[in-house]
């Protein structure tokens, strides 16, 4: 009995800490989902005011989700006229991993879907960490803001490494400062990310203003950016799951038509010859119908009434037809422009050179800021 009631109590306390912790959660989110909308709103009244950084690591190809899910709205931060960076994390793929085998494949090929999907070199820049000094150096001053604590708090950095199955390597457990860095370093103060990197623009703030309160209260080194979190609903994997490519049930970008069409053929539905929308209980079929929704702008209830008993044969016919047609102008391009890898090489090569350009002024004002710059 008393063991029931103990049990029950620890049951009970366990569930309101849980539960407490998961308020805390989306009361974080709620504050940052705030902070970006309104942040939105100031950016689209007065573009240039704002500088964009976001990147991606280079651990393979970009498919349908990352498109959807950030670099349409990058092209269109861009084409709006905010100043627009983006960085090839290449330092970030050795947090969980044991090799850089393909990474330089990998980087020029996010170059060439970035070019294709419409950023212009002219206006974004596009640079990778690894090839910037002087935004690696500022990770030294940068971690001296930061508690063991407060690393070890990170929910995504405790994900991935579960996920990866290894130890918490150093650079693992410091990489949110890293993306501090990444950030900080050309004074960004908008960051297009999904939730998971929440987390780390929330540090990247901690860090401004740590910074700017211990060594630069009168003229603030570092702006405190906000997270852009877009609205774009998540697109599922082809299967149902969240969209990766370990489960190969992505729709990459380059891929070719008949690539697309073989894996939307062999993605699994159900039994069930009439087509619903239904993510809850028919998740494989309504991942094809959100999938169709997103390319072709319609409603996926829409179209699964158009389908209705067609089966999943028509289904996946109208998803091929329409992701192939949707992504054949960006495969197009991408095909030209992979024609002349030099020319992609060259617009790396000047990316890294403006990003070493800025780099340096900043960490001579950070030295400045600490009363280090006795050399010059
Ligand atoms: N962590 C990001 C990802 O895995 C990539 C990234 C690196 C990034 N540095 C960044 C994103 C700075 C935004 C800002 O997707």
């Amino acid at each position: 009995m008393t063991d029931n009631n103990e049990k029950q109590a620890a049951q009970e306390s366990q569930q309101a800490q849980l539960t407490a912790a998961g308020n805390e959660m989306s009361a974080s989110f709620l504050a940052a989902k705030k902070r970006s909308d309104a942040t939105l709103a100031k950016l689209e009244a007065n573009p240039s005011k704002f500088t964009m950084l976001t990147g991606d690591r280079p651990t393979g190809r970009l498919h349908l989700g990352h498109y959807f899910g950030s670099i349409r709205e990058r092209v269109a931060m861009q084409n709006r006229g905010v100043n627009t960076n983006i960085i090839i994390a290449d330092y970030q793929v050795i947090t969980d991993r044991d090799t850089t085998e393909h990474i330089e494949d990998n980087v020029l090929n996010l170059v060439l879907d970035y070019l294709a999907a419409g950023i212009d070199p002219t206006k974004t820049m596009i640079f990778t960490h690894s090839a910037v000094p002087a935004e690696n150096q500022l990770m030294l001053p940068f971690l001296s803001l930061v508690t063991e604590a407060e690393l070890h708090r990170n929910p995504t950095v405790k994900s991935e490494m579960e996920a990866s199955g290894h130890a918490l390597t150093g650079l693992l457990l410091t990489y949110p400062v890293h993306q501090a860095c990444d950030i900080l370093f050309c004074k960004a103060n908008v960051v297009p990310i999904g939730k998971d990197n929440l987390p780390h623009v929330e540090i990247t703030r901690t860090i401004a203003r740590r910074f700017n309160e211990r060594y630069a209260k009168k003229n603030h080194v570092f702006p405190e950016p906000a997270a852009i979190l877009s609205d774009a609903p998540e697109i599922p994997g082809l299967d149902g799951r969240k969209m990766s490519k370990s489960y190969g049930n992505s729709i990459m970008l380059g891929a070719t038509a008949e690539e697309t069409a073989k894996l939307i053929r062999k993605s699994p539905t159900d039994s069930e010859r009439m087509i619903t929308f239904d993510p809850i209980n028919r998740p494989q079929v309504s991942a094809l119908l959100t999938t169709a929704g997103l390319v072709t702008g319609r409603d996926p209830k829409e179209i699964a009434e158009e389908i209705g008993m067609g089966g999943a044969g028509t289904l996946k016919k109208y998803v091929t037809e329409s992701v192939n047609e949707f992504l054949a102008p960006h495969r197009e391009r991408r095909a030209e422009l992979a024609k002349d890898m030099d020319s992609i090489r060259d617009i790396l090569h000047e990316g890294n050179a403006r990003a070493n350009a800025i780099a340096n002024q900043t960490l001579e004002e950070v030295r400045e800021a600490m009363g280090m710059s006795y050399d010059c």
